[in-house]
């Protein structure tokens, strides 16, 4: 595809693509060696690139991807422990991401192929049209590292499928493939892997024919922003307890020492 670069970005990092063409911004996960995990400038690059979408009046859609076959593994885990060890960066962009998800006006796309872990499966619940592969695995597994559900997921993944499934994936970690996440309609569409990418741009293509203000108020009227920005706002406050917990600190050693925790030595 060719394009420009969006509107420069206050956080730099190579990790993250922003590339802006007709109309639709792509906003791509690129650090496939780490399966996409995102740290905090990447989160600040993410954020920027929302920011910047939904004030430009050229951009009518925003699509979001991974690279090297992964969409992400979720937040940066050795980030996580740094927090928890009280080394907590000057601002955690991460909150700004979540915001702007939270509020955004313009419909958000998703392709989603391999590992969608934490924030990879939450985000997903704030974008508009979800495309994944049929081998895709969307994971939460918020109590596995003994933290709790963020970006409002806590309301909206019992709101999509069900309180009993939802518990499933938060406290047992269940994975669900792409096939299953599109049999209980947490997604639009399940397809081989090489299709994923080419059906959201069809549909990003697509929409930004679509009158911009009937989509601005229809996802209005769809989506509570506010009530997700509340739940978002009490969510935080427990996960920032969590991420200083002894059990979220073994949780965060095991994974570099890779071995499966054991939370019977803590608490
Ligand atoms: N944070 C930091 N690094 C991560 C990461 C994360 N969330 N997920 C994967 N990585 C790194 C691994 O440490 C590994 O790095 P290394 O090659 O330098 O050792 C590399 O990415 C590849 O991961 P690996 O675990 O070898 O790949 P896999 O295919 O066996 O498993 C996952 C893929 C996604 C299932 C697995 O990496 C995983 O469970 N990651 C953690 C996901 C998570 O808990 N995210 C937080 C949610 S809140």
């Amino acid at each position: 595809m060719t394009g420009t670069a969006a509107a420069p970005a206050r956080t730099v990092t190579d990790d993250i693509r922003v590339v802006t063409d007709g109309g639709i911004t792509e906003i791509i996960f690129a650090r496939p060696a780490k399966k996409n995990a995102i740290t905090n400038d990447m989160y600040g690059a993410i954020a920027d690139a929302l920011e910047a979408a939904e004030a430009d009046d050229g951009i009518r859609a925003v699509l979001i991807h991974g690279e090297g076959g992964d969409f992400t593994a979720g937040n940066d885990l050795g980030d996580f422990a740094q927090v928890a060890r009280g080394d907590v960066p000057a601002e955690r962009h991460v909150v700004r991401v979540l915001k702007a998800l939270a509020r955004f006006q313009k419909p958000v796309i998703a392709a989603v192929e391999g590992a969608a872990v934490g924030i990879g499966t939450t985000m997903l619940l704030h974008c508009d049209l979800v495309y994944v592969a049929d081998d895709a695995r969307l994971s939460v597994p918020f109590v596995s590292l003994a933290l709790v559900p963020e970006a409002a997921s806590s309301l909206l993944l019992p709101l999509a499928i069900g309180h009993r499934r939802a518990y499933e994936m938060f406290a047992l970690g269940e994975v669900l493939s792409g096939t299953d996440a599109a049999s209980i309609q947490l997604v639009n569409k399940a397809l081989p892997a090489a299709e994923v990418l080419p059906a959201a741009r069809a549909a990003a293509a697509r929409i930004i024919r679509q009158p911009i203000g009937a989509l601005k108020a229809t996802k209005a009227l769809m989506r509570n922003a506010a009530l997700i920005g509340v739940v978002m706002d009490s969510e935080s406050r427990v996960f920032a307890e969590r991420l200083r917990s002894p059990e979220a600190a073994e949780a965060f050693t095991a994974f570099a020492q890779r071995r499966a925790p054991d939370f019977t030595r803590v608490g």
